[in-house]
């Protein structure tokens, strides 16, 4: 006899993980493609930055609480809104997780269809930038182009200052833009890869920063199309009250992220 699997909770939440809050700009796009979705958006502001750790502290923190995180709220489904932690641990959490898990990828194949030069450049973490998967990507998606990265982990720390309201030092944005345009055919850029969710939080400052003739490009759109696929025809019931942000750690200056939550639809800041 074959037992039928229970039904979908409606208000089972889709799980969206980065280390901060990075992960909201990946948010932003979900919203647009499945309004009705409950969300539970955790930051592991313990944990934060990735991008200075090592591959092996990255995988064993991200599958340890990711691990604690599902059996505890049985989400419907992970999103690892995070390109250092999916470059680095996405095969791994897989293996080990039976929920679907939606990962983050460098956008370097639609940079490679974008580039009328055929210089892109990529800003991500310094772990991000020397993973052999992004190797991968620039051989089978950007052959014949030339990839320019730059590990700019000072970007993230910009990220999560302004979601603060804080100031933010503007020579944080001409550094990442004079390190990559110093590269061999780094004036030719064209098309810049933000392969960090951090990043597109920052766009109006990198922009401003690159001048005019460079387009951005990072893989939010794909995640959420590819979320929005994989929960075809379920249902969903969104809690009236919004939905929650965990963190790892309890910081009461984080209180000060609550208005750039809101606006995200994320109402309560609890601790994990
Ligand atoms: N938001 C993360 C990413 O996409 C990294 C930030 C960090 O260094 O923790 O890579």
């Amino acid at each position: 006899m074959t037992t039928k699997p229970a039904p979908m909770d409606p208000a089972a939440p889709i799980l969206l993980f980065d280390s901060g809050v990075g992960g909201l700009s990946v948010l932003a796009k979900v919203r647009t493609v499945l309004p009705q979705a409950p969300v539970m958006y955790v930051s592991d502001n313990a944990g934060l930055p990735y991008g200075t750790k090592t591959e092996a502290q990255i995988a064993a923190r991200v599958s340890g609480l990711l691990g604690r995180l599902t059996e505890r709220f049985r989400p419907r489904l992970v999103c690892i809104a995070c390109n250092t932690a999916s470059t680095i641990a996405l095969a791994s959490v897989r293996e080990v997780l039976e929920v679907p898990i939606v990962g983050t990828v460098p956008a370097i194949k639609p940079a490679a269809a974008m580039t009328q030069t055929g210089v892109i450049g990529l800003l991500g973490t310094a772990a991000t930038i020397r993973q052999g998967y992004v190797d991968r990507l620039e051989a089978e998606f950007a052959a014949g182009k030339r990839l320019l990265r730059h590990g700019a982990g000072e970007l993230v720390a910009a990220a999560e200052a302004k979601l603060r309201g804080k100031p933010v030092d503007p020579a944080v944005f001409g550094r990442a833009t004079a390190a990559l345009r110093a590269m061999p055919e780094g004036e030719k850029i064209d098309t810049l890869v933000l392969a960090c969710t951090h990043f597109p939080l920052l766009e109006d400052e990198l922009a401003a920063a690159f001048g005019p003739g460079v387009r951005f490009v990072d893989g939010s759109d794909g995640i959420a199309r590819r979320i929005a696929f994989l929960t075809q025809g379920q249902t969903w019931a969104r809690g009236a009250a919004g939905d929650p942000a965990l963190f790892t750690r309890d910081d009461p200056a984080d209180a000060d992220l609550m208005p750039a939550l809101a606006s995200h639809g994320l109402t309560r800041r609890l601790v994990f």
